[in-house]
C-alpha cells in the first residue's frame, strides 16, 4: 500500500506487539509446568494443554493437581502462616512492595503473556489488568503496614483456599493474594485450568521477591482440583465464579467453620436516561460490554434506554459497533479479542442462536478467519423475563430494552436474581444520586463503567454473592476478631410439675406486624423455672407463622429509609422503658434463669440499647481515594430482612444484641427467642409497644430453633440468617441459605456490636466525578 494509499483510506495498520519475549520464557520453563508448592516447582505431571484461544496453538503443557498435592499446598501454607504472620505488618508489607515492584518491572512480560493465553485485547492487559494487579499489591502492601494500628482487635483468618475464574487470571490472583498476604494469611490458589500460565509467572515472582516458602502455593487443574481445595484443610474458601458452582461450595463448606466469600455472575444494567451525553454513554457500552469480549461478570450486559432517545442512541451504538476491531489480541489497534476458549463460545453461541425474539444487529467489520471469536452483537425489542434478559451470556452480546420513567428504570434494573453492579448515565446529578441507592448492587458507576481500584470494594448483593474486595472493607474476608468471647453455652429448659406462680396460667403469643397475635398452630409448651414451677406457656410458631413475620417485615420496608436520626431515638426510648421496667424484667430473668445474673443482664441490655442508638447515626460509609477524577462513594445500606436466632443463655441480652444494632442500621428482624427462657422475649413486647417501634421493624417467634431455621433459611424474602442458638443448627442454615445466597452467620459468643453493626449492612460503592 502507498503512502498515499494509506492516506486515502486511513485505515489501521497492523500493530503487533512481539510475543519473542513471552514465548521465550515459556521454552525456558520446559513447556510444561508442575505446581508451585512450598517455594518450589514440582516435577511436571500429566495434566491438559493451556492454548491461544486466538491461534489454537499450544502454549504450554499444565498439570493437573492431585489429592497430594492439594494436600502438600494445604500443609506447606499451615506450616509457614504463623512465622508469616509473626513478621508483623511492617515485614510483611516489604514483601507485597517487593512483589509490586516486581510486577511492574516485569509488567511487559505478563501483559503479553496474559494475552496470549487469554485472547484479550493486549491494550487492555496492558493498561488494565497488569497496572491494576501492581497497584492491588503496592496497596495492600499498605494495609499490612497499617494493620497493627488501623485495625487492632482483627488477627489472620489461617490458610485461605482460593479459586479465581479465567477471565482476568492475574488480576483475580492479585485480588484474592495481596490482602489475604497482607493481614497475615497463607494461601493455596487454584487458577483457571484455562488461563494459568501468569499465576505461574507470579509464582516466578514470589521466589524472585524472596517470599518464604509456603506462603504462596499454587496448584493447577480443573474443578475437581477446585473442590479438593474446598474440601481440604483450610480455614477460608475465596471463590470467583459461577453461581452454579458458588453455590456448590456454598452446600459444601456448610458443615464446617470455613468462612466463605463468593463473587459470582451477574447481569448489570445500564441505564441511559435522556439527558445523558449521549455519545459518551456509546463510549462507555463499548467498556461495559465489549471490554474483555464481555467475559467480565459485572459486564453492563442488560442496556435500558430512555424511551425518548432509544432509536437515536441504537442508531448511534449500532454505527459504533460497526467500527469496532476484531482480531489479533496481540495487535494494539483492536478492539475485540478472542473469545477463551472453544467451551465459552460455543455456549455464547448457542445461547444466541437459540433466539429468534427481538431485532439482532452484529459488527459489520471482519471477522478472523479462525480461533475463538464471537462478534459483538446486540439484541432490542426483547420483554424484561426473556431468557436473554436474565441469563447472564458471559460474551460480547447485549441485550437492550427501553423505559418511560425513572421508577420503571430502577424495576426494569433490579428485576433480576443478581445484584453486582449498575451504570448510570444522566447530566442531572439529582437524578444520580436519586437514582443510585434504589439500585440492588453491590457497585454502581455515574457517567463511567467497569472502573475497578484496590481502594475501592467490589462484590455483590442477592445471587451474586456476598464478601467484598478491595478498600478497608474487604479486609474483613481476610480476618476475624482476635477476641472470640465466652462461648454461650446450650442451655435444657427446666422441668417441672408445679402449677403456676401466681396462680395463673398465662400464654404469650407471638409478636408480628407490631401485634400479640396467637400462633397459626394453635399450639403452646410449657415453661418452667428451675424450682419446677409454671411460669407460663410460649407460642410454639410453625411455617405460617414465620411466613407473616417475613410478610410484616417486608411491608416495613419504610424503616430502612428512615434517618439514622430518627431510628437513634426510637433506640434511645426503648432503652429508657426498659430502664424503668429493669426490676421487672430482673425478676422475671431470675424466675426464668435462676442465678445471680440478672441485673447484670438487665443494665448491659440498656447499655446496647443506647449505644446502638449512638451508632444509628455515626456508623458512616467512606468516600475512597481511587486515582481517576473521581471518588467512591462506599454508602453503608441495611442488608434487608434479618432472620435471628437468639442464644438459649441470656434470654434478654442476648435478643437485644442482635436486635439492636440490625435495627439502627435500619434492617427488619425476625427474632427466635431464647429456646427454653422465651418469657423474657415476649415480656419485651409491651417495651416495643411502649417505644414508636413501626410495626413490622421487629417481629419475634417462640418455638422450637431447629424448625425455625428450616423455615427461614429457604425463605426467598429473607436476605440474612444469623444463629446464636445450637452450633448445630449451623449445618441446616448455610447449605439451605444456598438458595437464594443468603448472608449466614453463626456466633458462638456474645455478638460485639462492631460486628453486628458489619453484618447488619451491605456496602454499596458508588462512584462519582468529582475533583479537577
Ligand atoms: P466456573 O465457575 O466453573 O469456574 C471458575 C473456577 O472454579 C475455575 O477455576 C474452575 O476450575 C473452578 N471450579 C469449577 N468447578 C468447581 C467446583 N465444583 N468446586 C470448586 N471449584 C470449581 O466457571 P466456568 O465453567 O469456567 O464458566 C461458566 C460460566 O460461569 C460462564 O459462562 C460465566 O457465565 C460464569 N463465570 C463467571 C465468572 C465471574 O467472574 N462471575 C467468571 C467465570 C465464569
Amino acid at each position: 500500500m502507498t503512502v498515499k494509499e494509506i492516506f486515502q483510506t486511513m485505515d489501521y495498520g497492523p500493530a503487533p506487539e512481539s510475543a519473542a519475549e513471552a514465548l521465550t520464557w515459556l521454552v525456558d520453563q520446559g513447556g510444561r509446568f508442575g505446581h508451585f508448592i512450598d517455594g518450589q516447582f514440582t516435577k511436571p505431571a500429566s495434566g491438559f494443554d493451556s492454548r491461544n484461544p486466538a491461534t489454537g496453538e499450544v502454549l504450554a503443557s499444565l498439570s493437573q493437581a492431585s489429592q497430594s498435592d492439594v494436600d502438600s499446598a494445604v500443609s506447606a501454607a499451615r506450616k509457614a502462616q504463623p512465622k508469616w504472620e509473626k513478621l508483623g505488618g511492617p515485614g510483611r508489607a516489604r514483601y507485597l512492595y517487593a512483589i509490586a515492584r516486581l510486577l511492574q518491572k516485569h509488567s511487559r512480560l505478563f501483559a503479553v503473556l496474559e494475552t496470549l493465553d487469554n485472547g484479550k485485547p493486549i491494550r487492555e492487559s496492558r493498561d488494565i489488568d497488569i497496572p491494576l494487579a501492581q497497584r492491588h499489591f503496592y496497596y495492600h502492601a499498605g494495609m499490612a503496614q497499617l494493620m497493627h494500628d488501623a485495625l487492632p482487635d482483627r488477627t489472620a483468618i489461617g490458610v485461605c483456599g482460593q479459586i479465581i475464574p479465567w477471565n482476568f487470571p492475574l488480576l483475580m490472583l492479585a485480588w484474592k493474594i495481596a490482602p489475604a498476604l497482607a493481614m497475615g494469611n497463607t494461601v493455596v490458589l487454584k487458577p483457571a485450568e484455562y488461563t494459568s500460565l501468569t499465576a505461574l509467572l507470579f509464582a516466578d515472582i514470589c521466589r524472585q521477591a524472596g517470599l518464604p516458602a509456603g506462603v504462596v502455593n499454587l496448584v493447577t487443574g480443573d474443578g475437581a482440583v477446585g473442590e479438593m481445595i474446598v474440601n481440604a484443610d483450610v480455614d477460608k474458601v475465596a471463590f470467583t465464579g459461577s453461581t452454579a458452582v458458588g453455590r456448590r461450595i456454598r452446600e459444601a463448606t456448610a458443615g464446617t467453620d470455613k468462612e466463605l466469600t463468593l463473587e459470582l455472575g451477574g447481569k448489570s444494567p445500564y441505564i441511559v436516561f435522556d439527558d445523558a451525553d449521549l455519545d459518551s454513554a456509546v463510549e462507555g457500552l463499548v467498556d461495559a460490554i465489549w471490554f474483555n469480549q464481555g467475559q467480565v461478570c459485572c459486564a453492563g450486559s442488560r442496556l435500558l434506554v430512555h424511551e425518548p432517545v432509544a432509536e437515536r442512541f441504537y442508531a448511534k451504538l449500532r454505527a459504533r459497533m460497526d467500527k469496532l476491531r476484531i482480531g489479533n489480541p496481540l495487535d494494539k489497534s483492536i478492539d475485540v479479542g478472542a473469545i477463551v476458549d472453544a467451551t465459552q463460545l460455543k455456549t455464547i453461541t448457542d445461547m444466541v442462536a437459540a433466539n429468534s425474539d427481538g431485532d439482532m444487529h452484529q459488527t459489520a467489520g471482519d471477522m478472523p478467519a479462525q480461533g475463538c471469536f464471537y462478534p459483538p452483537t446486540l439484541i432490542t425489542g426483547l420483554d424484561t423475563a426473556h431468557p436473554l434478559m436474565q441469563e447472564e451470556i458471559f460474551g460480547p452480546v447485549l441485550v437492550a430494552t427501553t423505559f418511560r420513567t425513572p421508577s420503571e428504570a430502577v424495576e426494569l434494573a433490579n428485576n433480576t436474581r443478581y445484584g453486582l453492579a449498575a451504570t448510570l448515565w444522566t447530566e442531572n446529578i439529582n437524578l444520580a444520586l436519586d437514582v443510585a441507592p434504589k439500585l440492588a448492587a453491590g457497585v454502581v458507576w455515574t457517567n463511567a463503567t467497569n472502573l475497578f481500584d484496590a481502594a475501592a470494594g467490589f462484590g455483590g448483593v442477592r445471587e451474586s454473592g456476598f464478601g467484598r474486595e478491595g478498600g478497608w472493607e474487604g479486609l474483613s474476608a481476610y480476618t476475624k476478631p482476635k477476641d472470640t468471647g465466652k462461648t454461650l453455652p446450650q442451655i435444657a429448659p427446666f422441668e417441672g410439675n408445679k402449677g403456676p406462680a401466681e396462680g395463673i396460667d398465662r400464654t404469650a403469643k407471638l409478636y408480628i406486624g407490631g401485634k400479640q397475635t396467637r400462633p397459626d398452630g394453635g399450639y403452646s409448651a410449657p415453661v418452667y423455672a428451675k424450682n419446677g414451677t409454671l411460669l407460663g406457656h410460649a407460642s410454639q410458631s410453625n411455617r405460617k407463622d414465620l411466613r407473616n413475620a417475613v410478610e410484616a417485615a417486608q411491608a416495613a420496608k419504610g424503616w430502612g429509609k428512615s434517618t439514622g436520626h430518627l431510628r437513634a431515638q426510637i433506640l434511645y426510648y426503648i432503652a429508657e422503658n426498659l430502664y424503668a421496667r429493669a426490676d421487672e424484667f430482673e425478676a422475671r430473668l431470675n424466675a426464668l434463669q435462676g442465678g445471680k445474673t440478672a441485673a447484670q443482664e438487665v443494665q448491659d441490655s440498656i447499655d446496647t440499647l443506647f449505644t446502638a442508638a449512638a451508632w444509628a447515626d455515626k456508623y458512616d460509609g467512606q468516600a475512597h481515594g481511587v486515582p481517576i477524577r473521581g471518588v467512591a462513594l462506599a454508602m453503608k445500606e441495611p442488608t434487608g430482612v434479618i432472620a435471628a436466632l437468639c442464644p438459649d443463655a441470656y434470654p434478654l441480652l442476648g435478643l437485644v444484641s442482635l436486635m439492636a444494632p440490625a435495627i439502627a442500621m435500619g434492617n427488619r428482624v425476625i427474632l427466635g427467642a431464647s429456646q427454653p427462657f422465651p418469657l423474657a422475649a415476649t415480656d419485651f413486647y409491651q417495651i416495643l409497644d411502649t417505644s414508636d417501634v413501626p410495626g413490622g421493624v421487629v417481629n419475634i417467634l417462640t418455638g422450637p430453633h431447629d424448625a425455625l431455621a428450616d423455615t427461614m433459611t429457604r425463605h426467598m424474602d429473607i436476605d440474612a440468617v444469623w444463629s446464636f442458638s445450637d452450633p448445630a443448627l449451623s449445618e441446616t442454615i448455610r447449605k439451605g441459605s444456598a438458595s437464594n445466597l443468603k448472608r449466614t452467620w453463626i456466633g458462638t459468643s456474645l455478638p460485639a456490636m462492631r460486628d453486628t453493626l458489619a453484618a447488619a449492612t451491605e456496602i454499596k460503592d458508588i462512584w462519582i466525578p468529582y475533583g479537577e
